[in-house]
């Protein structure tokens, strides 16, 4: 059967993309828009796709293999100062940092990197669908199951309903302070695949229970389609009225944290919650948009960032792992903005005015742990020390407002937790998951959380 695609719509606006039954064809469909779309982008910023470089392979045994080789990865020369202002002025006091430098640094990530946010993005309505008193394992917890309905009165072609999900101690007399995870909602068969698939122990969720503080998990998918053929639908295409970007307006990113504003919108009504206590987490591209929503959203109190990888935590700059061609090919541009792309064409990567120890430092002074996996199980992709090295050039910015930096000017052996400042490291031993860092992230959130 040939895919329609008006099938294919039909899946973008129910998010079903996951459903195993579209399999190839699906994904063939996508790949064909997505590089319709992406084609539209290049001649919208003037670029001839000839012109752009192809990013190096993921696969090791490539002759085209990503860099592995620490000594190949600095070909940089220098790194954005976060401290010096776009005229080249020093900033020299918090204040200046705070009213006058940050916006400069926002203004570039959004120009060149996660893109604007459109001032006409229609409200939210949350719909609490169910609540459920139950328990998680020995965890007596209340969960809600939420829809925020976007406003598509100004283009009823396309529908937005985020979900979310909701626990907090059942008991609990007070509101709790939550930890939101860029996540899946899934069903019962596959959830119980995934935990077969897990060491034992109790889950992220369990292990925030059991410290008497709640969990959300926000759907990304319900809010954007995560690739290029979608691009004209979910929220980026209903503030557009199902037309696509120019290259300034939100990637994917940058939608996917806006969802993660408005489910603090919904905390701040939930007498279960305490919004002053909130915290975002996430995984790889998921981990990417954590550390984007903290960046813009001065609400999340803390983060934890999982293997973000290039567009996250790593330093662009870098020449190991994942590149900015990667980043910027029609498989990955959805995430960013249009513009993003010329450096991976007629730029490169050392014309970025801004790299990610900037992306982090946007989340001064606020807490920030970032965490990977071991390079021999989760592979060199994501470069490991590359997010330490993201997190370790923000340190000035949270020295100049009082706080404490990573702690350290070297990458830390692996399993050695950073943890004694506002940014904090560690590498487990374990592959792509946050898993293994759980605990040591809810201690270090509970000297924040609990003083
Ligand atoms: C790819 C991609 C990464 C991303 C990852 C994921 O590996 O290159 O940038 O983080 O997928 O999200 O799974």
């Amino acid at each position: 059967m040939r895919f329609s695609t008006t099938l294919l719509l039909v899946c973008l606006l129910t998010g079903s993309q996951a459903n195993a039954q579209f399999s190839q064809a699906y994904r063939d469909s996508i790949r064909a828009l997505s590089e319709a779309d992406y084609k539209q982008m290049l001649d919208q910023l003037g670029i001839d796709p000839s012109e752009m470089r192809h990013g190096p392979s993921g696969n090791p045994s490539d002759p085209n293999a990503a860099n592995t080789d620490e000594s190949k990865a600095k070909t940089y020369e220098m790194l954005p100062d976060a401290l010096v202002f776009n005229n080249g002025d020093t900033v020299r006091s918090a204040t200046e940092w705070l009213t006058l430098r940050r916006a400069e640094i926002v203004e570039l990530f959004d120009r060149e990197i996660y893109g604007r946010v459109p001032d006409n993005v229609p409200d939210v309505t949350w719909e609490i669908l169910s609540v459920l008193d139950t328990v998680d394992g020995p965890y007596p917890v209340i969960i809600k199951h939420l829809v925020g309905h976007v406003d598509n009165s100004g283009f009823p072609e396309i529908s937005v309903d985020i979900d979310l999900v909701i626990g907090t101690p059942a008991h609990s007399k007070k509101a709790v302070p939550v930890i939101t995870e860029f996540g899946f909602n899934w069903t019962a068969a596959q959830l119980a695949r995934f935990r077969s698939r897990q060491p034992e122990g109790p889950t992220w969720k369990q292990q925030l229970l059991a410290r008497g503080w709640g969990y959300a998990v926000l759907v990304p998918v319900s809010i954007q389609a995560d690739n290029g053929a979608g691009i004209a639908q979910g929220i980026i295409g209903l503030a557009n009225k199902g037309e696509t970007r120019t290259p300034g307006e939100w990637g994917v990113l940058r939608a996917w944290a806006w969802g993660a504003s408005r489910a603090i919108d919904y905390y701040e009504t939930d007498p279960d919650v305490d919004a002053s206590r909130l915290g975002i987490e996430g995984l790889s591209r998921y981990g990417k948009a954590a550390i984007v929503a903290m960046a813009y959203e001065p609400r999340f109190a803390i983060a934890f960032i999982g293997t973000s990888g290039a567009g996250g935590t790593k330093l662009l700059r870098r020449n190991l792992g994942e590149q900015v061609e990667n980043l910027a090919s029609s498989g990955e541009y959805h995430w960013f903005a249009g513009n993003f792309i010329k450096y991976a064409g007629p730029l490169t990567k050392n014309d970025l005015p801004v790299d990610a120890h900037q992306l982090v430092a946007l989340c001064a002074p606020r807490p920030v742990f970032i965490s990977s996996g071991a390079p021999d199980v989760e592979g060199q992709w994501v470069d490991a020390k590359g997010m330490f090295l993201g997190g370790m050039h923000a340190g000035s910015v949270y020295k100049l407002l009082g706080k404490n930096d990573i702690g350290a000017n070297q990458f830390p052996a692996q399993e050695t937790a950073l943890t004694d400042g506002e940014i904090a490291f560690r590498q487990h031993e374990g592959g792509h998951t946050t898993g293994p860092n759980w605990p040591y992230f809810i201690r270090y959130a509970s000297r924040y959380f609990e003083k």
